[in-house]
């Protein structure tokens, strides 16, 4: 058993905190932010995330996950150090590494005894080199650090079974001693591992992301095409899908990436390349297509109305994506913001983030508890995002409260079978309509 602390309880630091206490670790997770970590000793999540709270209140009932707010008292003792701070996109699209920094100089300035800083953090090529140094010059005593990149590949919503179900864990380190005692923390994971130097555990992780939205671009593309001359997208992609180098996952059509990392990390790496002299045009037009993609539910309403003045829109699910109550860079804003232009109403609703989503949607925007007064109300209804409740629930709702039922439909939710079910004016991504 090691001392592991974690520096960090935001998404990536509390999950990776929780579940190395569920493999029998001794776990400490810092942040600097007293509210939190106080609700976190009551064993309350601030997140939402399926199957966190029982892995949390269990671990801190064994007694081997805690929480603090000291930098020393997490520091002092720490086997291993993880480094789980947020890097956030500055305005130029690149990523703000101060949090980072600040966290390798509190390493450097409490530890006691030889450590291991592991990078959780997503950063950009070559700065754990950096947080190496910076650690180094706040030194107290003749101690060894070493570096370790060891990338999340966890999603959102199902982050809890990926760390326990996930297809690889990436290594990356120069030193094999530290490599082979983080391969020894993560073996009770039961998962492959792949050992790596840093640089390329630093780019695995940017490269993984911007593939997978380079998969998702993509197949927009071929949506908004199959829209022109006459296939379904849905076909399609089950088509392509079935040839194993391609892969059937990642290949849904609807109205683009959002969330906190496949955005910020496709700009980020836009921006690093742009750094070494390197034009990275497939990715500038991955996150282009995207930002066409957002409003193209607006688009089509558009052509089918004529104009969209006066119009009720249902806005139906706000988060990224379904299972988790994140609004960061959600499809529903850029909507909002475009419906209101257009002169529609929005009557929004989601089963989980309706509070995160008052933060940033318009202040117009009105919100509703049941997905029944969203649709009762409406001329038009959006699905925005596939929560389970919302595909149960939309079309048959839509039919039944609707005088003239017609759905937009982002995500491309029902089967040909099912929309011919019902008398809806059905209009989705890439399929006719
Ligand atoms: C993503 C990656 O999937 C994780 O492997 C990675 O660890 C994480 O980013 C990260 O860097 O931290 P996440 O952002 O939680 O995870 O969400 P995804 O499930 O990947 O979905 C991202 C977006 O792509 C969502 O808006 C989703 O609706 C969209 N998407 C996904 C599609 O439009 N089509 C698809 O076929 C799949």
């Amino acid at each position: 058993m090691k001392n592991i602390s974690i520096i960090g309880t935001g998404y990536v630091g509390l999950v990776t905190g929780v579940c190395l206490a569920e493999i029998g670790h001794n776990v400490t997770c810092l942040d600097l932010d007293k509210k939190k970590i106080e609700l976190l000793t009551l064993g309350v999540s601030p997140i939402y995330e399926p199957g966190l709270d029982e892995l949390m209140a269990s671990n801190m009932e064994r007694g081997n996950l805690h929480f603090t707010s000291d930098t020393m008292m997490a520091l002092r003792v720490a086997d291993v150090v993880y480094i789980a701070v947020g890097t956030p996109q500055q305005e130029d699209g690149s990523a703000n590494l101060s949090y980072v920094f600040k966290a390798a100089q509190d390493i450097g300035r409490n530890i006691t005894r030889d450590v291991v800083v592991v990078t959780k953090s997503t950063v950009p090529l070559g700065t754990n080199y950096k947080i190496e140094e910076v650690v180094k010059a706040y030194l107290q005593g003749n101690y060894r650090v070493d570096i370790v990149s060891n990338p999340e590949f966890l999603r959102e919503g199902s982050a809890v079974h990926d760390s326990f179900h996930g297809d690889r864990i990436v290594i990356g380190a120069d030193s094999p001693a530290a490599a082979d005692l983080i391969e020894e923390i993560n073996q009770p994971f039961g998962l492959p591992i792949l050992k790596t130097s840093i640089s390329s555990a630093e780019m695995i992780k940017y490269a993984a992301n911007a593939f997978l939205a380079t998969k998702i671009s993509f197949i927009n593309e071929i949506a908004t095409l199959s829209e022109k001359v006459g296939s379904d997208i849905v076909e399609v992609a089950k088509g392509i899908g079935k040839d194993a180098r391609i892969g059937s996952k990642f290949l849904d059509a609807g109205i683009g990436f959002g969330g906190s990392c496949f955005p910020k990390d496709t700009r980020a790496l836009v921006k690093i390349s742009e750094a070494v002299d390197h034009d990275f045009r497939l990715l500038k037009s991955v996150i282009e297509i995207n930002d066409r993609q957002k409003t193209a539910l607006v688009k089509k309403a558009k052509e089918r109305f004529g104009s969209l003045k006066g119009k009720r829109v249902a806005l139906l699910g706000l988060a990224f994506k379904p299972n988790t109550d994140d609004m960061r860079e959600a499809a529903s804003i850029s909507i909002s913001k475009r419906l209101l232009e257009e002169g529609a109403e929005i009557i929004a609703y989601d089963p989980i983030a309706i509070e995160n989503a008052k933060k940033v949607l318009p202040p117009e925007v009105q919100f509703v508890e049941q997905i029944e007064d969203a649709i009762k109300k409406a001329d038009v209804v959006f699905i925005v995002t596939e929560w389970e409740e919302i595909v149960n629930k939309a079309l048959i709702l839509s039919s039944l409260f609707m005088e003239k039922p017609i759905l937009f439909d982002g995500r491309n939710c029902y089967t040909e079978e099912e929309i011919k079910q019902y008398p809806v004016e059905y209009i989705a991504i890439g399929r006719k309509p």
